[in-house]
């Protein structure tokens, strides 16, 4: 049983240059996969569902990129509200949210707080997110508001993750190709396992998702145990 999917959205850029687009086309047509991998995630009963959108290190595109990128947050919020609320989807970020412009910080806040009952699964968008950079704000807030920071335990440090109370992906997937975490979810994907699909995002569909589900569950999980 897969509670937490966590997925790598990479390729958008790949994608467009094979078919003669632009990089933005490219991210376009990735943003319009979100609710059908959504729908196709609640189908096969996974409850969270956490997509990489935008990293710590993605601020270091060209300006016109990221402008792009910013821009398509309020779009899909808005786009996308009717279907949330139709499909019982519950929408949550993870990530240093502040830094985002504050017509998307906007937008991302009124979807979050519309969507805040729905109960069929939870999307968990990761924007200006970093692995390193949660880990750096947990142990900030620990200095700050822990009475003895000295006697830290694996338990404590995880209530001051981003998102304490949703439990650790099962299975994270990589479109694209690339074999490598990109600073995602350090934490959290300890123990995960990991699935790594040829196909561009934007080519990513509920099929795609289905094999990488079938892969997951012929996996031994063995957390260093013998069985
Ligand atoms: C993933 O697609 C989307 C983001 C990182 C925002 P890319 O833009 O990284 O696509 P490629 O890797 O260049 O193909
Ligand atoms: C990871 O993809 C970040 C997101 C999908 C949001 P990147 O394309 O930024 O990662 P690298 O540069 O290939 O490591
Ligand atoms: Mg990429």
């Amino acid at each position: 049983m897969i509670r937490h999917l966590a997925i790598i959205m990479d390729g958008n850029g790949r994608w467009a240059q094979q078919r003669g687009l632009s990089r933005s086309e490219g991210h376009r047509a990735g943003a319009q996969r979100i609710s059908d991998i959504t729908e196709a995630a609640a189908q096969l009963g996974i409850e969270y569902l956490t997509l990489y959108a935008f990293s710590t290190e993605n601020w270091k595109r060209p300006i016109a990129e990221v402008t792009f990128l910013m821009n398509l947050i309020p779009e899909f919020c808005r786009n996308k509200l009717p279907d949330m609320m139709k499909n019982g989807v519950r929408l949550r970020t993870v990530g240093r949210t502040d830094d985002l412009p504050a017509a998307s910080k906007a937008a991302l806040l009124d979807a979050v707080e519309k969507t805040r009952d729905n109960r069929k699964i939870t999307l968990n968008l990761a924007l200006s997110y970093g692995g390193r950079a949660e880990i750096v704000d947990a142990v900030n807030r620990i200095l700050r508001e822990e009475k003895k920071p000295e006697k830290i335990t694996e338990e404590t440090f995880a209530r001051y993750l981003y998102a304490p109370d949703i439990p650790d992906p099962d299975l994270m997937i990589r479109t694209s190709g690339e074999m490598r975490l990109s600073n995602f979810l350090l934490w959290e994907l300890s123990y995960a396992e990991l699935f790594v699909s040829d196909l561009h995002w934007p080519d990513f569909d509920a099929a795609a998702l289905k094999e990488a589900v079938s892969a997951y569950e012929t996996r031994d999980r063995r957390f260093g145990k013998v069985k």
